[in-house]
């Protein structure tokens, strides 16, 4: 325990608390927050928000180690690159009641949250969430700042590109590619390759179709398809 001292958590938010929790079980003594939002926001519960990103970078020699703790997969991406490129000791968590394969691989910064697996020969890149409950089994490799939310199941040998974000009880069929910066919407079950930048929803997943302002996609969903509609605007990190 004893390089389990002191931890800056960059992102003094719900996702944050979680994340605070995550590392009192994982034996960290003494937490301090950072948040752009500072000197808006000076506490988080009990806990001190003591500045801004900058100020974390400028204060890094008085950490053992330091977590992203942003939901937003690309904002938390730009944040960890950001920390790493000034040589942060950036550490990954994971709730003792997590399983976690010996024969698995964490990323810098990765959170593994309670009732978690990740099984044998899984490969997550840097800033991956494994939520509560949620499982990614055998030889999976995600990509830096993948999500997946609370209850998804991702099967075996699945890919998923940067930035992803699996919705709350997904589920993705074997050996399936997701590319990058998709949005799974909490429910789907992904039964066939997603190419990247979709939000797909439902059983079995299907790209939601825009609204407004893309002119890409011309005709209204079939009467009765399980196609939808939505503004793709910000969707990510919604929570
Ligand atoms: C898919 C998703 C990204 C769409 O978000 P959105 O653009 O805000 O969508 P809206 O709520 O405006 O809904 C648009 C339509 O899609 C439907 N819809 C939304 N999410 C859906 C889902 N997951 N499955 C099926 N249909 C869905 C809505 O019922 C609505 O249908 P309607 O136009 O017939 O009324 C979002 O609903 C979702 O599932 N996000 C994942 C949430 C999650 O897992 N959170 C975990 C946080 S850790």
């Amino acid at each position: 325990m004893s390089n389990r001292g002191r931890l800056a958590i960059l992102g003094a938010s719900g996702h944050g608390k979680v994340v605070a929790d995550i590392a009192i079980h994982a034996g960290w003594q003494d937490i301090t927050f950072y948040d752009d939002v500072w000197p808006r926001r000076t506490r988080l519960e009990h806990w001190d928000v003591r500045g801004t990103l900058a100020m974390l970078l400028h204060d890094l020699p008085h950490f053992d180690g330091v977590v992203v703790a942003i939901g937003h997969n690309g904002i938390r991406e730009a944040k960890l690159d950001a920390l790493l490129n000034h040589g942060a000791r950036v550490v990954s968590l994971v709730h003792p009641r997590a399983t976690v394969s010996p024969l698995a691989q964490l990323g810098a910064g990765s959170v593994v949250m309670a009732g978690a697996v990740v099984n044998a020969f899984a490969e997550l890149g840097m800033g991956t969430i494994i939520n509560s409950a949620a499982t990614v089994d055998h030889d999976c490799r995600l990509e830096a700042c993948v999500h997946v939310a609370p209850g998804a199941n991702v099967a075996g040998d699945v890919e998923i590109r940067r930035t992803s974000w699996i919705g709350a009880g997904a589920v993705v069929r074997q050996g399936v590619t997701i590319g990058e910066g998709v949005t799974v919407g909490a429910g789907a079950a992904v039964v066939s390759d997603i190419d990247g930048h979709l939000v797909v929803a439902g059983v079995p997943a299907r790209p939601m179709t825009p609204t407004q302002g893309d002119d890409s996609i011309a005709d209204p969903p079939a009467e009765g398809s399980n196609v939808l509609r939505l503004d793709l605007t910000s969707i990510q990190g919604r929570s």
